[in-house]
């Protein structure tokens, strides 16, 4: 079969942690045809969406003890031609975040790719989906969330609790994450800064203290889990992401994460998000990352799986 993968430029992928690579070396592995493009990449003609695709091929990352290792030129591309995405068995839409307004361009043009071409996650699901407001559609399983650019109603959420966390709604990897409480002297100067002097909405979260001992990530595969790590934060930081340094650490699914599980996967289903990382603190789920989730490399290394396979078996059986 033949997979297109939707990238940043490769170049700038990190072999050991991008899920996106381990996807790629999981579709070679298994046989599978594998190519790449970039988002701006795409062009319409004769009614139908076009990429320039190039081949590509992996040397897999090996195991060393705790980590993996990558070969300096772990990639080598053969030459590129303009090709209809209708070629390929399956795109894998895979670029970075933030969602800027050429990315939902790209999610309208990659709408007009026929279904015999599976697209993952579906386009209208990566434009529906803000992967911090579609938490609000479960507000069984959210901690205490609002959603403003007012200042007042900021200072007001703040002042009623002991502490809060501010979310950046276009954000990834810990970028612009705020810790306030209502006693810091910057607190009025940073809600100025955070939303351009009420131009930008944000979101603001009850402070959750189970966020000390990690923020887990669940990879969703058609709404069912398929794998889970923790990520701790270290030092002074009090953010857990991979991006600020957190620890990764293995972990398990309880039966509430479970219970958060089953709640958002009829929505995630309808909305054509396979592949989906939940990031849950305490007992609540905080985030659901759809545009390019990471932690394979991570999980697989402490859980002894391999997630990659998985989501390309996976993706081969819907197309078959
Ligand atoms: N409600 C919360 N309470 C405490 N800490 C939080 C809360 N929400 C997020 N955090 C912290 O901020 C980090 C980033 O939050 P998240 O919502 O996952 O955004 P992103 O990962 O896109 O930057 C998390 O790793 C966690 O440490
Ligand atoms: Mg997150």
């Amino acid at each position: 079969m033949k997979f297109a993968f939707i990238i940043d430029p490769i170049a700038q992928l990190n072999p050991v942690h991008d899920s996106s690579v381990a996807m790629m070396e999981a579709a070679q592995a298994a046989g599978h045809e594998v190519w790449i493009t970039e988002f701006h990449q795409l062009t319409v003609k004769n009614g139908q969406v076009w990429g320039f695709l190039l081949p590509v091929t992996l040397t897999p990352v090996e195991l060393a003890g705790d980590h993996w290792v990558a070969v300096e030129d772990w990639y080598k591309m053969g030459e590129g031609s303009l090709q209809p995405l209708s070629n390929m068995d399956a795109v894998l839409m895979r670029k970075d975040p933030p969602v800027t307004i050429p990315y939902l361009y790209t999610t309208q043009i990659l709408d007009l790719i026929p279904d015999s071409t599976l697209v993952v996650n579906a386009p209208r699901g990566l434009q529906a989906a803000n992967e911090k407001l579609y938490a609000l559609n479960f507000p069984s399983v959210i901690p205490e969330t609002i959603v403003t650019q007012d200042k007042a109603v900021i200072l007001d959420f703040v002042a009623q609790r002991e502490a809060a966390i501010l979310k950046p709604l276009a954000g990834k990897g810990g970028e612009g994450i705020l810790f306030l409480e209502e006693r810091d002297r910057n607190l009025n100067s940073l809600l100025e800064i955070s939303t351009r002097d009420a131009d930008t909405p944000l979101m603001l979260q009850e402070y959750l203290p189970a966020a000390s001992q990690g923020d887990k990530r669940i990879i969703l595969l058609d709404g069912k889990p398929i794998g889970a790590l923790n990520r701790i934060p270290t030092g002074k930081e009090f953010r857990g992401n991979m991006a600020v340094g957190g620890r990764v650490a293995q972990t398990e699914i309880t039966p509430r994460d479970q219970e958060i599980c089953a709640t958002v996967a009829p929505q995630l289903k309808a909305d054509g998000l396979y592949f989906v990382g939940l990031d849950l603190i305490g007992d609540y789920l905080t985030e659901v990352n759809v545009t390019s989730p990471t932690g394979i490399r991570e999980i697989d290394l402490l859980s002894q799986v391999s997630l990659g396979k998985t989501v390309i078996d996976w993706i081969a059986q819907q197309v078959s």
